[in-house]
This record gives C-alpha cells, structure tokens and sequence, in this order.
C-alpha cells in the first residue's frame, strides 16, 4: 500500500477557532478521505501552534500562565476538528515534550552542519505574524509603523543566532524548476520565485527577549523563532528525529495545506532547513486563499468573525462542507454569503441530489418490490448516461489531485444534472403500465448512478453519503472506489427511503 501523509497548518492559541481554520482542515480532511478511499495509507495530521510571543501576550492578557492558557485555547482546535468531522489521525501541540526533542535534534544537526552562526539582530518584528520585515517593506501612517499585512511592527535589537538562508537561495530556485508543482497554485509559485530572485538575506532564528519558546541547546538565553519551531511540527509528527520510527515512512509529506499569507514560511524556509539538516523537502504546499464575509474583511474588530460551530449548528455539518469547497475556486480569495449558501443547499443538494435519490429509492420501494432491479437491455439515452458515470470516479480523482476541489464537486454535479435530466426523459413512473421491463431498466441505472455520486461524496459529506449508501444497498465493504467496479447483486434488499437533505428558507 502506498503512503500518502497531508498536514494542516499547525493553529496559533492565541484566540478561537475561526471559519479560515475550518476552511484549511476541511480541504486536508477531504484529501486525506479521498486517498483512504483511494486504497492509500494515510497519515493526516493537524495540531496547535503554542510558543511564541503573540502566543505569550495572549495568556498575559487572559491573566493565565502560558501553559495552562494553551491547554484551554488548544482544545477548542480539538473540539472543532470533532465538530466539523475531521479524520486527522494525530494532533500534535508544539507544547509536547516529543515536539521539544525534535526542535532540538534539528537545532543540533543544522549546528553540525555549519547551517547556524550567532550575531546580532536589529530591525523590524510584527508580533501579529511572527515574522521580521525589511526597512523597504514598511510602511508609515500617523506616526506608527506597519508590515505590508497589516501588523503593527517594533524595532527588535537583540542576539540572535541565524540560519545561513542566504546561501540556499539558488538551491531554492533550482529546486522549483525541478519541481513545478511544489509551489500551487501557480500565481503563489511565482510570488514566492520573485522574492527568492530578489535574493535571501540569512534569518534570525532565536529571540531573547521573551521566554516562551523551545530553549535553544546549549544557550538557555535564547529560544527558538516560533516559525523554526512550528514547522518542526510536520517532521515531529513522523518520528523526527528518529527515522527508524513506523512513521517515518510518511515523510516527506505529499501536501501541506496553507493558507496564502504563510506561503512565504513554508515554500522558502522549510525546503531549505530541511535540506541543510540532509532531510527531504515536502511534495507540495498549496495555498489557499482568504475569505470575507459578505464582502467584508473578517477581523474581529469589525466582529464579523464567522464562528464554524455556529454554521454547522445552523446548517448542518455536511452542507457546511460542502460549501465551503464548492463556492470559491481553492487556491482563489471567496466571498461567504448566506444567500449563497442557501442557494447552493437548495439548488444543488436538495434539489438536484436529494430529489434524485428520493424520486429513485421511493420509485423502486413502490414498483419494484423495494428490491434492486435487473438491467435486461439497453434502450435510448442508457449509454451516455453510463459512459458518464464509468469515467467520473477517475475524472474526479485527477482533479482532487491538484488540489481543485471546487471542479471536483462541479463534474460531480454535472452527471447528477445529467441524471436528472435521464429520469425527466425515461418517466420511469409513466412506465410501469406500459413497459415495466424498460422501467426496472432505467430504476436500475438510476441507482447505479446514485451508488457512484454517493461514493465519491464520501469524503466530502461523510455522514449524509454514509446514509444514502445504507438506503442504496450498498455494504461497508462495497463503499471505496475499487468496489465500484463490482455490481450489487440484483434483488438486493432496499431500506425504505428518507430525505437526505433539507430546504433551507432564505
Ligand atoms: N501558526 C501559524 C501556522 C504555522 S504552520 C507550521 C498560523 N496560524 S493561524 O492560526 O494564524 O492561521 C492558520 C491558517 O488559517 C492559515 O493557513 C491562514 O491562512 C488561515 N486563515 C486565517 N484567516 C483566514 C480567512 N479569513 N480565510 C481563509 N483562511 C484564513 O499562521
């Protein structure tokens, strides 16, 4: 079996969970989902990100030690995954003592290396980012001074040990060449080779200012820059620094799921630490883009921060998903409106799925016994509808893929329209009288089609296609993508139908 491990980034604790953090889960759960049902070993990680000064400035303004602050915070990550259905198979906290370890080991092998110098550090932070700007990057309103996202800076001047970034430049560059999907999508892939053409200047990787971090080895003045530390995370979670480990066989990952504001630390830094400690770079890192709400900036000065627990109460957790990935194009920036929302439950899910699989499963309950009928012949409009079916499930992998989700769904629904259409134009309940051959014929197609659309939802809306496979017929073990290949037995026993999605009023 071949391994496929996909990562989140890990969340900072500094306040709750958002529907951005929902977003860039959900997207890695449906990949992990898809390669499981795909036949894949699948390691799929998420976590919390806890050190830090931002992260230190938090639990001060709770008035809580950093430890028992993060221990709060970092449960609601945990209690959304469990909300929102997410299948990660381990949760790391960079809090952990397995965590500690691997920093360190890595902070040691990049010493041996000759990878980390120390020196002096004086310029610009943004403890909103966690991240140090150039003097050219920064900009002046009312006498304050901003990074180009938007964070406050401060002027930092303190030792700091550096990691030879600079020198890693041209590999960098080379190594994109080499690999042209390592950066997705494209738009990203070119921002991140402009910066890197721009040249590299070496990065500071301790602070001393503060103590919340991972001790530097060897110089308990110092801890690790929260980015070195976080990153970490994706390796320790593969056993690092022990690469006789069970799950060391995952590494390098074959996706990291980031949103397009931290390409920059994932695309240029981690490729090149890793390669300067002789460890593999990732596959891939996908950018995804941000989303407003109602054509607002979600901030929470605005308080129009969209709470992911309160939508799946509102709307149910399987539409919710399937939104999410439906409505933006992944990788673009997207809009969150209800009206959208209800407009795709009611057109999309309801209307075009749901009524599909009603008027079908209430049709064979009524005409056929409640038992899977026999497809004797073939009559007009059968091979078109099958031919799209066969290739759908191999279409749909192709494109989840490359990460595009939102077509993923698009070439799905389009077979769903086309059945709809196939039903309209046989009238399966006009037949019964007239030719109740030909009806079994169509019902049985039908159901066919219905048994694909449901097995490759799986991964999207788990619980509702969990339930319409149940009203198909369809056995634990008939419900990956290799099984599609193997028809029911004619005659299979169909429970009686219920309604898998509900309309929403606008
Ligand atoms: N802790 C770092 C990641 C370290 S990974 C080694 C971090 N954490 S975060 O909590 O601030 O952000 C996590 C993710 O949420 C990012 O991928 C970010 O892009 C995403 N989002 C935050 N707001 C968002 C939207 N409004 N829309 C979509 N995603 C957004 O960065």
């Amino acid at each position: 079996m071949s391994t496929k491990y996909f990562t989140t980034p890990i969340y900072y604790v500094n306040d709750r969970p958002h529907i951005g953090h929902a977003y860039t889960s959900l997207a890695t759960d449906v990949m992990a989902r898809w390669a499981r049902l795909s036949g894949h070993e699948v390691f799929f990680l998420t976590g919390t990100d806890e050190h830090g000064q931002k992260v230190e400035k938090a639990a001060q303004d709770a008035g809580m030690d950093p430890q028992a602050f993060t221990d709060r915070v970092s449960q609601h990550f945990r209690d959304l995954a469990a909300t929102m259905g997410f299948s990660n198979d381990d949760f790391i906290r960079t809090t952990e003592p397995r965590h500690k370890a691997a920093c360190q080991a890595l902070w040691e092998e990049l010493v041996r290396r000759d990878e980390i110098y120390l020196g002096h550090y004086e310029g610009w932070y943004a403890v909103r980012d966690e991240a140090f700007y150039g003097p050219d990057e920064i900009e002046e309103r009312d006498g304050k001074r901003f990074a180009p996202t938007g964070a406050p800076v401060e002027w930092v001047r303190e030792p700091s040990y550096f990691f030879r970034l600079s020198k890693w430049g041209p590999w960098l560059l080379d190594f994109y060449r080499e690999n042209p999907d390592f950066i997705a999508p494209a738009s990203r892939r070119n921002e991140v080779m402009r910066f890197v053409e721009g040249g590299l200047q070496d990065l500071s990787i301790s602070r001393t200012s503060f103590t919340w971090g991972v001790p530097v080895p060897g110089d308990a003045a110092h801890v690790m820059y929260v980015w070195l530390d976080a990153l970490t995370n994706y390796i320790t979670a593969a056993g690092y620094p022990d690469t006789a480990a069970e799950r060391w066989r995952f590494w390098p990952a074959d996706v990291h799921f980031v949103g397009k504001d931290i390409v920059r630390f994932h695309a240029i830094y981690w490729p090149a630490f890793l390669q300067a400690a002789g460890l593999t770079p990732p596959r891939r890192v996908f950018a995804h883009g941000w989303w407003t709400n109602e054509g607002q900036k979600i901030s929470k000065s605005l308080g129009n921060v969209i709470d992911p627990v309160r939508l799946v109460e509102e709307y149910g957790l399987d539409p919710v998903r399937y939104f999410l990935l439906r409505e933006v194009p992944f990788g673009n920036d997207g809009d969150f409106s209800r009206a959208a929302l209800i407009g795709r439950l009611n057109g999309e899910l309801a209307d075009t799925l749901g009524n599909l699989a009603n008027r079908t499963l209430s049709l064979i309950q009524r005409n056929c016994g409640g038992v899977l009928p026999e497809a004797a012949g073939a009559g007009p409009g059968d091979e078109e509808l099958l031919a799209g079916l066969a290739s759908l499930p191999e279409r749909v992998d192709g494109l989840i893929g490359r990460q595009e989700f939102h077509l993923a769904l698009e070439a799905i629904l389009a077979e769903a329209r086309a059945a709809n259409g196939y039903i309209t134009l046989q009238a399966p309940w006009a037949l019964k009288k007239t030719d109740p051959v030909r009806m079994a014929v169509v019902l049985r197609h039908l159901h066919s089609a219905l048994r694909v659309f449901a097995t490759v939802l799986q991964p999207f809306m788990p619980g509702t296609m969990a339930a319409m496979l149940d009203q198909l017929g369809v056995p634990a073990e008939g419900r990956g993508l290799d099984a599609l290949a193997r028809p029911l037995p004619d005659g299979t026993p169909l429970p009686a139908p219920a309604p898998l999605f509900r309309k929403v009023e606008a």
